[in-house]
């Protein structure tokens, strides 16, 4: 599988970071992932990662149910899958990484991993309380695009096995991110919509600053 980066580019994250400030991204990305880590960093690391795909399934399970154009309730029940497989993918490394009882013993709950910012959890707990189609949207499509960038930055560092599964969960990524601007160009349009999910785009990219900033700060 070729990673086609046409559709992250191309997002409406990137466009809100400016050429400038994606290819500061990615190379800031790069010395992040390219630190050796062995298997308990990187099991601490996957842990981290999961937090957010369990985040998705969790929280777009609950949207379902208040979510009336058919489409994009259609579109959500295929997030919920993914999001849950990647979840499952992560918990999968781990256990191969440190084991099966160091995996029950330290990470037993998906929610819970000490991360390096308290940011990284604001994202989530926002990305919760997302009400109406124009911002939970948003969230759909400038978080993937985001972690599309970073798992892009990670893949060259990882070994084959990894590498392997980064490979699907970014394909998907990039269907998240593809999915969430299609519905919010059909359904997102009156004038009030509009600046409420631009006001949301803004929120959004401020935390994701905020969270990689974190991130690069730390020991992780
Ligand atoms: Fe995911
Ligand atoms: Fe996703």
């Amino acid at each position: 599988m070729t990673i086609e980066l046409a559709q992250l580019i191309d997002s409406r994250f990137a466009q809100i970071m400016g050429p400038e400030g994606v290819a500061k991204f990615a190379e800031q990305g790069l010395a992040f992932f390219s630190r050796q880590r062995g298997p308990e960093e990187l099991a601490h690391l996957f842990a981290i990662f999961r937090v957010g795909e369990h985040h998705a399934v969790v929280t777009i399970g609950q949207w379902l149910k208040s979510t009336s154009e058919l489409e994009v309730k259609d579109g959500y029940a295929r997030l919920i899958w993914d999001e849950a497989r990647h979840t499952r993918i992560w918990t999968q490394r781990m256990t191969e990484l440190v084991g099966e009882d160091r995996v029950e013993r330290f990470y037993p709950d998906p929610t819970k991993v000490t991360a390096p910012s308290a940011e990284y959890f604001r994202l989530w707990d926002e990305y919760a309380k997302a009400d109406g189609l124009a911002k939970r949207l948003a969230y759909i499509y400038v978080v993937d695009a985001w972690a599309g960038f970073a798992y892009t930055a990670y893949i060259s560092y990882i070994d084959p096995v990894t590498k392997w599964h980064l490979e699907t969960i970014l394909a998907d990524e990039r269907f998240h991110v593809a999915f969430g601007q299609k519905m919010a160009e059909k359904y997102v349009t009156s004038p009030q919509d509009r600046e409420t999910i631009a006001r949301e785009e803004e929120k959004i990219v401020t935390i994701l600053r905020n969270v990689t900033d974190g991130f690069l700060r730390s020991e992780v």
